[in-house]
């Protein structure tokens, strides 16, 4: 047998197992763990419908939590009854989980189909899941429980979407008492060799032909990157060799908070998909150095000089010093992705930076995942809430 046959015998054979293993979704997730669910739709200013999920809290204030790049709300539950969501539940803190544009859970519009009208559907990047997600959301949940404000916790992607908003739509930073950004994410200077490191150099020769082929949402469930994620995770090279390294190259390592039982769940629950263009975002981000709007090349002074007496050649930086709300910044020693270089740019940006803190050996993924969330990071959460209630 040829290798291309033994690979696409592969994938189907994983394929099959995966269909029979379908993981729970985040209501019964929930249920599993004894706690009621609930959700709602709720559409953006330009028409996307996101799936909000709520667990009911006893009246303290409400809390957003986002997920990042290709993840969704499921990984705030994933770790049952030590996970964020339902610890936060369980002291009181009324819990919405959102999901962004695109991902499984919000891969839905008002007149687009995601498959028919692929080009415009996906034509997005993490720009608009914070300029209309966010507000979508937090105009919903403040609508919904009467409260003036809501405290936010954002997770990589999650933090990034959060910058967007307070700069492009400063009037919305009142309305947050306080942001936990977990492993924050805005500058991607000088990424450490590894996956996420290879990727970003690959991407320029990658892009093109996704285009060329159509393919304008990347990485998500049941597709081509799913099914080699599962091929080598669940196949080929197993746990040790999967976590410890292709992962650990792309996220750091930690493979002492990220066991080979609960690893192999995670992994069923990750890829929920995004835009191409969100992609090339991060690209441009790191890349240029610059966190700054979308890239349009020969076509930004189109699109970014109306009311500018010069136009403008490159896309405008994000105004950092309009994010007023008070940001708590919570790093991981060991996440290749947010890197304490980068996240000190950022921090000497943000005016309003209340708390700053590196936690010992985590990594990029530690944040949702680990093990001892109850030990390591609930505590400075539930410290941090109460502070700014
Ligand atoms: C979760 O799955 C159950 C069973 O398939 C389904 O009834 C429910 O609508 C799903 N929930 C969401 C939010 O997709
Ligand atoms: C999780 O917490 C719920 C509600 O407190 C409880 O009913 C359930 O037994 C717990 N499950 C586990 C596995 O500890
Ligand atoms: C994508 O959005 C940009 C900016 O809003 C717009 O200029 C462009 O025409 C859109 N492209 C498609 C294919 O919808
Ligand atoms: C950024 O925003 C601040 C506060 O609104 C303003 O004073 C400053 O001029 C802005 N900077 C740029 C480069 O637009």
């Amino acid at each position: 047998m040829n290798p291309l046959n033994l690979l696409l015998l592969s994938v189907l054979i994983v394929q099959s197992s995966t269909q029979e293993d379908k993981p729970l979704n985040f209501t019964q997730l929930t249920a599993k763990y004894g706690r009621q669910s609930e959700h709602f739709d709720v559409v953006t200013e330009d028409g996307y419908i996101l799936t909000l999920f709520h667990l009911k809290g006893e009246g303290k204030k409400p809390v957003l939590l986002m997920h990042g790049l290709c993840d969704s709300a499921e990984t705030f539950v994933l770790r049952g009854n030590s996970s964020i969501a339902m610890t936060l539940a369980d002291e009181g803190y009324d819990i919405w989980a959102g999901n962004s544009r695109g991902n499984q859970y919000s891969r839905r519009h008002v007149s687009l189909s995601p498959d028919r009208n692929a080009k415009q559907f996906w034509n997005f990047s993490f720009h608009e899941m914070g300029t209309y997600d966010l507000p979508a959301m937090i105009d919903f949940i403040l609508h919904k429980t009467g409260k003036k404000k809501l405290s936010v916790v954002g997770h990589s992607q999650g933090t990034t979407i959060f910058y967007v908003l307070g700069s492009s739509r400063p009037e919305y930073n009142d309305k947050v008492s306080v942001f936990i950004a977990l492993a924050p994410v805005a500058y991607l200077n000088d990424m450490p060799p590894g996956l996420g490191d290879s990727i970003i150099k690959a991407w320029p020769e990658l892009d093109p032909f996704l285009k060329w082929l159509g393919l304008e949402e990347e990485f998500e469930k049941n597709g081509v990157f799913d099914w080699v994620s599962q091929l080598i995770c669940h196949g080929m090279l197993g746990y040790n060799i999967c976590e410890r390294g292709v992962v650990a190259s792309a996220i750091g390592d930690d493979s002492k908070r990220l066991e080979p039982g609960f690893f192999k769940v995670a992994l069923h629950h990750f890829l929920k998909g995004t835009s191409r263009k969100n992609l090339n975002h991060f690209v441009q981000v790191s890349n240029r150095r610059r966190f700054a709007q979308y890239d349009y090349g020969l076509l930004n002074v189109d699109h970014y000089s109306h009311n500018k007496e010069v136009p403008l050649e490159y896309p405008p930086e994000y105004n950092l010093t309009r994010v007023t709300m008070p940001v708590a910044l919570i790093l991981g020693e060991h996440d290749k992705v947010s890197l304490v270089s980068n996240v000190k740019i950022l921090m000497r940006k943000l005016p309003n930076v209340v708390y700053y803190h590196v936690i010992e050996e985590f990594n990029h993924a530690d944040f949702v995942w680990a093990n001892d969330l109850q030990k390591t990071l609930i505590p400075i959460m539930k410290e941090l809430l109460v502070r700014f209630a």
